[in-house]
């Protein structure tokens, strides 16, 4: 196993399909499944696993498994995948956290620990964060890494997408 990101209570790994009962945990939750346009089935979860495995071939980047250094448990993902944003693919900074994990401050030292890697690691001169505009937590796990607003439009998927930016 390659440890990717390395902060004080957590390690970054590619994900595979034995994190699957954990990542279910993560994101078949009534709590951050209201942040979404569809239900986290078991299929979708598989799906979310290949994608992400698909994604480290293709751009050698994508959401990984977070895990306590204290355990290796996994407790969620974060990384740094492309995405459509207002009609232009850019680098976004993406995170989901176990409910009982949160409120620990591990989502920011994952989301910051992923920043540094994708200044290091690549050439973007800006990251991004985009949720839907009511997610307030995700708005301020952004702002917590030293994002700041740049704009909000409408989309089908979110309503109303607000988006984070940090630049380089
Ligand atoms: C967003 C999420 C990853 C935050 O995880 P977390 O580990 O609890 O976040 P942290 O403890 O690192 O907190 C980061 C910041 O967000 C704030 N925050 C966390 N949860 C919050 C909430 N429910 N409401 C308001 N602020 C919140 C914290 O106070 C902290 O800000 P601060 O440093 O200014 O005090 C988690 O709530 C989650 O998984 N949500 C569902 C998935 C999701 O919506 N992901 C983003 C999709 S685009």
């Amino acid at each position: 196993m390659k440890v990717i990101v390395e902060t004080d209570r957590l390690f970054l790994r590619q994900m595979n399909e034995d994190d699957f009962d954990a990542l279910y945990l993560v994101l078949a939750d009534t709590e951050i499944m209201q942040h979404y346009p569809y239900i986290f089935d078991e299929k979708k979860v598989r799906e979310w696993i290949e994608r992400n495995m698909n994604r480290y071939k293709e751009t050698g980047f994508g959401l990984w498994a977070v895990c306590l250094k204290k355990t290796g448990e996994m407790i969620g993902d974060c990384g740094l995948t492309l995405q459509n944003i207002d009609g232009e693919i850019l680098p976004e900074i993406g995170y989901h956290i176990r409910r009982d994990c949160q409120h620990k401050g591990y989502a920011k030292e994952a989301a910051k620990g992923v920043m540094d890697w994708a200044f290091i690691n690549t050439d973007y001169p800006a990251l991004y964060s985009c949720c839907k505009y009511t997610n307030e937590a995700s708005i301020r796990t952004a702002e917590s890494v030293g994002m700041r607003f740049e704009r909000e439009y409408p989309d089908e998927a979110n309503g109303t997408t607000h988006v984070s930016v940090i630049y380089r």
